[in-house]
């Protein structure tokens, strides 16, 4: 039973792609699962950064089969760039890379109707990353999509693809100006798509075939638990599935294949966009949290929100994907607070995931913190007595082992307990 699945915990950015490339070391594949080009995932080895957005983590071990499921959703265009990134770095891609034609495309219009749809909420903006997930789900649910098996007819594609830039066009009202502006996109989304063609193929079958030579497969979720679209905190989610169940739908295996899923979270919280977050530290501690960590968004560059570890939420999110370890990530930004907090429940028992998760008013246990630097720290027993102490917390507040403790950015900085 050789697939583990690597998700996030909380709202985003905890390490997946980090802890992805690390796992890579042993795997065979590593197959993306979820989301699109919203995602920012991060991974420094030998010496260099990247950061990939639809592109599996583990591509960047040259060894390493990448597959793209077909929940996700695809912009032609940029994924080309991020090849492009890649292959100028000195990675090969070629033959790896199996994306299933079943992944909905982006067609250029579907961030201009974003955009409008962003002020015309009723709960308010979002804060999306502006990349045009929401309208992309919103047309494949529709049963209305673009997808990338659609160019296999390059004539019937054009005119499908037509057809939508027409549409758009009328919708949002274009001006002639802007209504130009949008066939002349669209020509590049279509050119980008007939070359994007090359990567499409049959991933379950892919997968089939990896699987029965007993290799490990990684499958890696984008977003985190609390982005869900059922189990996150609507409606200040994403619309792809975040939670590890996506991982067999999209990729098209069975769940008797997986014995592992590792959860991906972070020692504190952060969020990027709007919605709520009950321990949002939105003061100098989250300040401090910030600069410590760098956390501003690998996609948008936006400042990310800060907080607290939420242990509520992450043993909410532990259950919701099955959870069989956790990883603990950027452990060493938590380095010289004399104090550490973690929620451990609300008051008044009160517990609403969804909608009405900013009436939930945290409850923390203060933990002592620690001096030294822990930053790049690869054995548990050199780890200050507080570092250790947190780390106990967490498994007893969370329930599920922590098997593993990343002290820094790169690829050789983790702790196996
Ligand atoms: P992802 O979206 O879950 O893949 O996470 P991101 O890549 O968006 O954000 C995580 C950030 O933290 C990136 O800049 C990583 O390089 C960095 N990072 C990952 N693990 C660690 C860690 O243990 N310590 C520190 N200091 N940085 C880390
Ligand atoms: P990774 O995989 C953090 C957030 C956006 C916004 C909401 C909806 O790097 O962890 P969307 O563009 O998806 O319609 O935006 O979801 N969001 C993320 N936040 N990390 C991500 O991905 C995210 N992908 C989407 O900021 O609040
Ligand atoms: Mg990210």
């Amino acid at each position: 039973m050789p697939v583990t699945i690597v998700v996030g915990l909380q709202w985003g950015d905890e390490g997946k792609g980090k802890m992805v490339d690390h796992l890579a070391g042993k795997a065979a594949a590593v197959a993306r699962f979820s989301g699109g080009a919203n995602a920012g995932h991060t991974v420094e080895a030998e010496g260099r950064k990247f950061a990939l957005h639809l592109l599996p983590s583990g591509l960047v071990r040259p060894d390493v089969t990448a597959l793209i499921g077909a929940s996700c959703v695809m912009d032609p265009v940029t994924i080309l760039e991020e090849i492009r990134t890649i292959e100028e770095a000195g990675i090969a891609v070629g033959k790896r890379l199996l994306v299933s034609g079943k992944v909905n495309l982006t067609h250029p219009g579907y961030r201009l109707l974003e955009n409008r749809s962003e002020s015309s909420l009723a709960h308010g903006r979002i804060g999306t990353t502006g990349r045009g997930i929401g309208p992309t789900y919103e047309r494949k649910y529709r049963r209305n999509g673009i997808r990338l098996e659609d160019t296999a007819d390059p004539a019937l594609f054009a005119e499908l693809v037509d057809f939508h830039t027409e549409d758009i066009i009328r919708e949002l009202n274009l001006s002639p100006e802007d209504s130009l502006k949008l066939r002349e996109d669209t020509g590049g989304f279509i050119a980008a798509a007939q070359e994007v063609k090359v990567y499409a193929g049959d991933v379950s079958l892919a997968l089939e075939g990896l699987l029965q030579s007993e290799e490990r497969v990684i499958a890696e979720g984008a977003q985190g638990s609390l982005l869900d679209p059922d189990h996150g905190s609507y409606p200040f989610v994403t619309c792809g599935q975040c939670v590890s169940g996506a991982a067999c739908t999209s990729l098209g295996f069975g769940p008797t294949s997986v014995d592992q899923v590792t959860g991906i979270l972070k020692a504190y919280s952060t969020r990027v966009g709007a919605g709520p977050f009950p321990t949002e530290q939105d003061n100098a501690t989250g300040e401090r949290i910030r600069t410590a960590g760098n956390e501003f968004g690998t996609t948008t560059g936006r400042p990310r929100r800060c907080g607290w570890l939420d242990g509520v939420l992450a043993a909410y999110a532990a259950r919701l994907n099955g959870c069989t370890s956790i990883t603990l990530t950027l452990l060493d930004v938590l380095s010289g607070f004399d104090e550490l907090k973690i929620c451990t429940s609300y008051e008044g028992g009160h517990f609403s995931p969804g909608r009405f998760m900013g009436d939930m008013v945290p409850v923390y246990e203060t933990l002592p913190g620690w001096r030294d630097d822990i930053r790049g720290e690869r054995s548990w027993s050199s780890l200050p007595r507080g570092a250790r102490d947190y780390v106990h917390a967490v498994e007893r507040i969370v329930r599920v082992p922590v098997t593993a403790i990343s002290t820094g950015p790169g690829r050789e900085d983790v702790i196996w307990r």
